[in-house]
This record gives C-alpha cells, structure tokens and sequence, in this order.
C-alpha cells in the first residue's frame, strides 16, 4: 500500500532537518560550474551530486529530502548504485522538480508563467516508480513599483494548484514554490513592498488550492522571505524574521504540512540566520525549515572545484552548511557555532 501524503510530509518535515534543492536544471548547474570553471558533462554532473548525497553526516542527520532534476533520478553512482538510492539509504526522501520552466507571459511585459501541466500525470505515475515521493513547482513573480499584475499572480497560482492536485492524486507530496524574487531586475525593492506582494500572492495560491481540493495536510509551502531587494539590502536578520513570520500568519492555514524557504540569494549565512531567528519566536502554527539551493551548495561547489581529490573538502563544507541549517531549524543557530 503506498504510503499517506501526511506521512511522506511529516517525513520532509522532520524536527532539525531540511530539504537539500539540488534540481538545478542543465541549463542553471551550467551556470554554477561556469564559476568554477568546470564542463557541463552529464558525468561532472554526476560526480558532483554523488559528492552531496554520500555526504554521511549532513544527509543522515540534517537533510529531510533532496529535489532532483528529471535526469539525476535516473543517474547511477560511479559504482552503478542509483543517486535516488543512495539518498533513500540515507534515510532522506527522493523528490524531483516537474515543471518545465518560467516561459515569458503573452501579453505581460515582464512577467512570466511555470509551463509543464500537459502530460503530467502520466509523467508523476513514471517518476513514482523510479522513487520519487514527492515533487517541486516553482512559479516565478516579478516585484516592482508596479509589478506584479493581477493576471500574472492568478496564471501562476492557478497552474500551482492544478500541478498539487495532480501530485496528489499520484501519492506525490507537492512543495508549493512560489517565488518573489529577490534578485530579479530592478532588485530595488524595500522589505515593505515584498511583504505586500507575498500576502497577495499567498493568499491567491491558498484560494486556489481550496478550488482545486489540495489536502493542506499533504503539501509543503515552499515561499521566499520576506526581505529586501538584492540592490536594497538593509533589514536586520529581526526584521526580516518578523515581516517573514507576520505575512506567513496572515495568509498560510494552520493545516499545511511545512513551509521550507527558498534561499533567493541571500548569502549562506544570511539565509541560516533569517531561518533560525524565526524559528527561535517559537508559538508558529507550522514547522518552518530550509529548502535552500545555493545556501546550502554555494560552499562545497567552490570546494570542489571539479577536482576528485577535492572530494573530501566539498563534503565537509556541505556537511557544515547541513549542520548550521539543521541548528537553524530548530531555532538554535549562533554565530558561534558557525565559526567553531
Ligand atoms: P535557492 O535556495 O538557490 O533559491 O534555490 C531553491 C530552489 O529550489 C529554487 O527553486
């Protein structure tokens, strides 16, 4: 019998661990080995996640789940083991991102739509027999003085919950992504403006999950911060905890699983520090933990550097970053321990 939505949820959810996002797609790991100078190879893309998931320590104790990009869910280990199974093994669970990407919006200069429904289901039915447990929607919303518009929030939350229903009814437990972006062109934006925009668009996706019959229990949320733009840093880590939870309270129902925050570009530590200071308020409806990408990985790709003698390097930076984000989710996070 396959296992309950509530329960693979719980699972993600577990107390002082997170999501690791590694399902970059061909086209952004391309970007990511370009800064170190590394050949975007189906093999250095391999030996580069098989560095993260045989990473013992931060896979058993501090990570919940790994997203995956379609073709690592069916990439095998230098020794045949498929990189699914080895996270499985590790007592994490599986998961793959499914849309098909932000396609520009007809009509909306600037705006853009997740595309990826058509064939989905049948698509959701493969990827369960290869392993995955749960799956990863990510919607793109452009922030200024006047963006985004009414259409965009509501193309976007509309396709969310079309995208959950259907992970559902697969037995998939859907993560719900819903992006304001933080370093999207202007960037100038203040922690006001995005705190208004992140209600707008929170309470549109909930309204159209409702629609669509989306069991809260078996989603997780994962939403931006509530933060500054890239190019108007200057909340304190309180700030942007507060405005985070605040906007969070007055728009997410009690019933959902989990929120698990993207990072967005924030630097490692920032990302660590926001997580824990919320979690440190203690008195919220939801667990609230990280599903970060570069916040978690930014640190053992430069240690790596493509090279296999720098193995061991790379996993003791994804190894701390785990652990610092694992304290994080649990509120204990301090400078401190992040030096020692
Ligand atoms: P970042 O944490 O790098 O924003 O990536 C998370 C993610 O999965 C974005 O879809």
């Amino acid at each position: 019998m396959s296992e309950r939505l509530e329960d693979i949820a719980a699972k993600m959810m577990a107390p002082g661990k997170g999501l690791l996002a590694a399902d970059e797609s061909t086209g952004t790991i391309k970007k990511r080995f370009d800064s170190i100078g590394v050949e975007n190879s189906e093999d250095n893309r391999r030996a580069y996640r098989e560095m993260l998931f045989r990473t013992d320590a931060a896979m058993r104790d501090h990570i919940s789940g790994v997203i995956l990009f379609e073709e690592t869910l069916y990439q095998k280990a230098a020794d045949g083991t498929h990189l699914a199974e080895l996270i499985s093994a590790a007592g994490a669970v599986p998961g793959i991102k499914v849309d098909k990407g932000a396609k520009a919006l007809a009509g909306y200069h600037g705006e853009t739509v997740t595309e990826g429904l058509d064939g989905l289901r049948e698509r959701l039915d493969t990827y369960y027999d290869a392993g995955a447990r749960f799956a990863k929607w990510r919607a793109v919303i452009a922030i200024s003085d006047t963006l985004p518009t009414r259409y965009a929030i509501h193309a976007n939350a509309h396709a969310l919950a079309r995208y959950a229903v259907l992970c559902q009814e697969q037995g998939i437990v859907p993560i719900v992504e819903p992006e304001i972006l933080m370093d999207g062109a202007p960037g100038d934006h203040s922690i006001d403006r995005c705190a208004q925009v992140t209600e707008a668009v929170l309470t549109e996706v909930f309204a159209e999950l409702h629609e669509a019959r989306c069991l809260l229990e078996g989603m997780v949320l994962k939403p931006n911060m509530v933060i500054d733009g890239q190019n108007a840093r200057k909340a304190s880590v309180d700030e942007v905890a507060e405005k985070t939870v605040t906007a969070l309270k007055r728009t997410v129902p009690g019933a959902v699983a989990g929120i698990a925050f993207l990072s967005g570009g924030q630097s490692d530590e920032e990302a660590t520090a926001h997580l824990s200071a919320m979690n440190a308020m203690g008195d919220l409806p939801w667990p609230l933990t990280f599903s970060y990408g570069r916040a978690l990985q930014a640190a053992a790709l430069a240690a790596w550097g493509g090279k296999a003698e720098n193995v061991g390097a790379g996993q003791q930076a994804f190894a701390h970053r785990a652990r610092m984000n694992g304290l994080a989710a649990s509120g204990q996070w301090s400078r401190e321990q992040e030096a020692a």
